[in-house]
C-alpha cells in the first residue's frame, strides 16, 4: 500500500514552499514568484523560482524542477518516505494508517542500505590487505589511479566462502541473504549453509542517484566465467531501473547537458578518470523505459556509445526503438558509433579525454540511425523491397505517441525517401535562397498586377491555401518538401490536418495523383476546406492551369521555403537591427545590410513564382 495521490496533494497544499526552500536558499520576491541563486548549480545570478501558486520550483539554469516532497528527496537528500513524514509533521498532519507497511518496508530498506554500507567498507579494506595484491595489480594494469578507485570506492571480495560472512554476521545471515550478498540454496534436508556470493572478485558498488550503495557488480580477476557478476534483485536493487555512475554523473551532466551511456563499469571510470564525469551504465542489460526516462532528466538528448560491431550496432537499435514510444518534443537519444571492438575505455587508454571527444564531436540523431538501419535491412532493388522499407518506416513513425513528434518523423522520412529515390535531384537542391543558384531565367520585373497582389497583403495567412492547393495539383513534391511543411505555421486547426494527411499519403504510397489525394483528404470532415482550398486563385505558376510542369513544381519549392524561411529572417533582421543601434558599429551593421539583401533576394525570387500577367509596356 502506498501513499494515496490525494494524501500527498493534501500535504502539498499545506506546505507553503517558499518557506520551505526559504530555510536553505536566499529567496527575494519576484513578482507572484520567489527567487535566487539555484541551490543545484553554481551561479551567481538567481535563476531559481519558487512558485507557491503552483507549488513548483524551477531553475532556467539547470532544469532543476520540483515540489515540496522532491525538494525534500533532491535537496535534502532524504529518502521519499522520511521526505512525507518530515513534510507531514510540520504541517501537522497525519501519516495515513495503512502506510504504516510502506514505513517498515522504508525502515527495513534502511537497514539494509546499512549493510550494503559494511560490506563495501569491507571490501575496501580487503583490496588493501595482504589478500587483495592481485586486485590491486589489476587495477594498476589497467591504469586505474588511486584517487579513481577511492572515488569509486572499488574495493576486493577475497575468494573464500565465509570470510564476508564472518565480517558481517552482526547483521545476522537473513539480512545478508536479502541483500544479496550470501547465497543459500536447498539441499536434501532442508536449507544448505550460506556461503558468500562474491569470492576472488573486484568488487565496483553499485550506488543509488544520493550515492547510497544499493548493489556490486563484481569482475573476476583472471580469466573466467563470468566475467561480472552483479548483485541479484532486492528491495534496494532494481537493474532496470539503475544506471550505473548516475550519483557521480548527474551534476556534470547538467552542467555539460550532455551525458554518455555506455556499455560497462569500466567504462564509466575510465571516462571519468580523464576528466568526462558525465557518463552512465545500464548494468548488463539492455536500456529500460525507466532508465530511459531517467536519463532525460538530466538532458535532453543522452548519448549512446555502442561498439561499432554487429552487437553494439543491435544494442542501438533497440534502444531507438524503446524510446521512439517516448519520445517527447525536444527528447530524443543520439549515438555515438566507437571503432569497431573498442570501447570508450580503450579510447581513453589510447587517446586520452581528446580521442574520446573526437569521436564524440558529432552524435548520430536518432531519426537517421532509424532511417540507415531501415536502409540497409534489406535489399531495396524491387518494387516490393523498396515498399517494405516505406512500411516499415511507416510502423515506427507510427508508434511515436507524441503527435507533434510523429508528424515531423514522418517528414523526416519522408524526405529521406524523395532523396533516396531522386539521387539527381535531391530535397536540398530546393533550397535556392541561401546559394543563389537558381536554375531560372534571369530576373525580370514583376508587372503591375503582381505587384497589386502582393500590395494587397499576400501573407502567410493568404499563401498557406495556396501551397496546399499546389501540394495537390503536384502530390509528387510532398516528399521532398516535407521537412519544409512540418515547420511552416500554420494556425488554422483544419489546415493542420489537411497537412498532416498530406505527408501521411506521401509516406503510404508511392504512385500519388491529384484525384487520390483528394480522396483521402476528403475522408471525415475536411470536405469543407478542401472545397475551399479548390478555389484558390493566386497568380502562382502552380495553379495555373497550363504550367509548364517542372517549372510549377519549382516555384512550389519556392513558396514552401518562403514560408519557412521568412518568419526567421524577420526576426534575425530585427535582432541584427536592435543589435546594430545599440553598438553602431561596422560588423553589425554589416550582418544588418546582409540579411536585408537576403530578404530582397528571397522576396524577389518569390514574386518570380508568380506569373507575370503581362510584360510591362516598353
Ligand atoms: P563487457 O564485456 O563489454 O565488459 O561488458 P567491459 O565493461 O569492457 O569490462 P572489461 O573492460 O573487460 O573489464 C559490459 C557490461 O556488461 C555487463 C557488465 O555490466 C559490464 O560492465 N556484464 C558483462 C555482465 O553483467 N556480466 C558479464 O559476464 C559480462
Ligand atoms: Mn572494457
Amino acid at each position: 500500500m502506498s501513499l494515496t495521490p490525494a494524501f500527498l496533494d493534501e500535504l502539498r497544499a499545506r506546505t507553503s514552499l517558499s518557506a520551505l526552500v526559504g530555510k536553505t536558499v536566499k529567496l527575494t520576491k519576484a513578482g507572484r514568484e520567489h527567487k535566487g541563486c539555484c541551490p543545484f548549480h553554481n551561479e551567481k545570478t538567481p535563476s531559481f523560482y519558487v512558485n507557491d501558486d503552483k507549488g513548483f520550483y524551477h531553475c532556467f539554469g539547470c532544469s532543476a524542477h520540483g515540489d515540496a516532497i522532491r525538494w525534500m528527496t533532491d535537496q535534502r537528500g532524504l529518502p521519499f518516505i522520511d521526505a512525507v513524514k518530515e513534510l507531514a509533521a510540520a504541517a501537522g498532519l497525519e501519516m495515513p494508517a495503512q502506510d504504516k507497511r510502506a514505513v517498515q518496508k522504508a525502515e527495513r530498506a534502511k537497514s539494509l542500505h546499512d549493510v550494503m554500507q559494511a560490506a563495501a567498507e569491507w571490501f575496501e579494506t580487503q583490496l588493501g590487505g595482504l589478500d587483495g595484491a592481485e586486485a590491486r595489480a589489476l587495477l594498476e594494469r589497467r591504469g586505474i589511479a588511486e584517487a579513481t578507485r577511492r572515488a569509486f570506492g572499488i574495493g576486493y571480495a577475497p575468494d573464500s566462502r565465509s570470510k564476508l560472512r564472518t565480517a558481517l554476521r552482526d547483521f545476522g545471515d537473513a539480512m545478508l541473504i536479502e541483500a544479496g550478498l550470501l547465497i543459500q540454496v536447498d539441499g536434501p534436508t532442508g536449507p544448505r549453509e550460506p556461503y558468500d556470493r562474491f569470492r576472488g572478485r573486484l568488487m565496483i558498488p553499485i550506488r543509488d542517484a544520493r550515492g547510497k550503495v544499493i548493489a556490486f557488480g563484481g569482475r573476476i580477476i583472471g580469466e573466467g566465467e563470468p566475467k561480472y557478476l552483479n548483485s541479484p534483485d532486492t528491495p534496494l536493487f532494481d537493474k532496470g531501473r539503475t544506471l550505473y555512475n548516475l550519483d557521480r554523473a548527474s551534476a556534470a551532466a547538467r552542467k555539460a547537458d550532455r551525458v554518455f551511456v555506455v556499455e560497462g563499469y569500466m567504462d564509466a571510470i575510465a571516462l571519468a578518470q580523464g576528466g568526462i564525469a558525465e557518463a552512465v551504465a545500464p548494468l548488463g542489460t539492455a536500456l529500460t523505459e525507466h532508465q530511459i526516462e531517467r536519463l532525460w532528466r538530466m538532458v535532453d538528448v543522452p548519448t549512446l556509445c555502442l561498439d561499432g560491431d554487429g552487437a553494439g550496432q543491435k544494442a542501438a537499435v533497440r534502444a531507438a526503438h524503446r524510446a521512439l514510444p517516448l519520445l517527447q518534443p525536444g527528447k530524443s537519444l543520439s549515438f555515438v558509433t566507437l571503432p569497431d571492438g573498442q570501447d570508450p575505455d580503450d579510447v581513453m587508454k589510447k587517446g586520452g579525454a581528446s580521442a574520446f571527444e573526437e569521436l564524440a564531436r558529432q552524435p548520430e540523431a536518432l531519426v537517421d540511425r532509424l532511417w540507415k538501419h531501415e536502409l540497409a535491412a534489406e535489399p531495396l532493388v524491387t518494387p516490393e523491397q523498396r515498399a517494405g522499407l516505406r512500411a516499415r518506416l511507416r510502423e515506427l513513425a507510427n508508434t511515436i505517441a507524441d503527435k507533434e513528434v510523429r508528424l515531423e518523423y514522418v517528414a523526416a522520412f519522408n524526405t529521406r525517401l524523395w532523396d533516396f529515390s531522386h539521387p539527381e535531384r535531391p530535397s536540398q537542391s530546393f533550397r535556392t535562397f541561401d546559394n543563389g543558384k537558381r536554375g531560372k531565367a534571369p530576373y525580370q520585373p514583376v508587372s503591375e498586377r503582381v505587384l497589386a497582389i502582393s500590395k494587397a497583403g499576400i501573407d502567410q495567412v493568404t499563401i498557406v491555401p495556396a501551397l496546399f492547393r499546389g501540394l495537390i495539383l503536384y502530390p509528387d513534391m510532398i516528399r521532398p518538401l516535407s521537412e519544409t511543411l512540418v515547420r511552416i505555421p500554420v494556425n488554422a486547426i483544419r489546415l493542420r490536418q489537411v497537412r498532416e494527411r498530406l505527408l501521411d499519403a506521401a509516406l503510404h504510397e508511392d504512385a500519388l495523383d491529384s484525384a487520390r489525394v483528394l480522396t483521402i483528404l476528403r475522408q471525415d470532415a475536411l470536405e469543407p476546406v478542401v472545397k475551399k482550398l479548390g478555389e484558390v486563385t493566386l497568380a502562382f505558376s502552380f495553379l495555373a492551369h497550363k504550367a509548364e510542369p517542372e517549372q510549377a513544381r519549382r516555384d512550389l519549392a519556392l513558396v514552401a521555403e518562403k514560408l519557412d524561411v521568412g518568419p526567421a529572417i524577420e526576426t534575425e533582421i530585427a535582432e541584427a537591427r536592435t543589435r546594430y543601434s545599440d553598438g553602431w558599429n561596422e560588423r553589425d551593421y554589416e550582418e544588418y545590410v546582409r540579411l536585408l539583401k537576403a530578404k530582397q533576394r528571397m522576396d524577389e525570387v518569390f514574386m518570380d513564382a508568380l506569373l507575370p500577367d503581362e510584360a510591362p509596356a516598353a
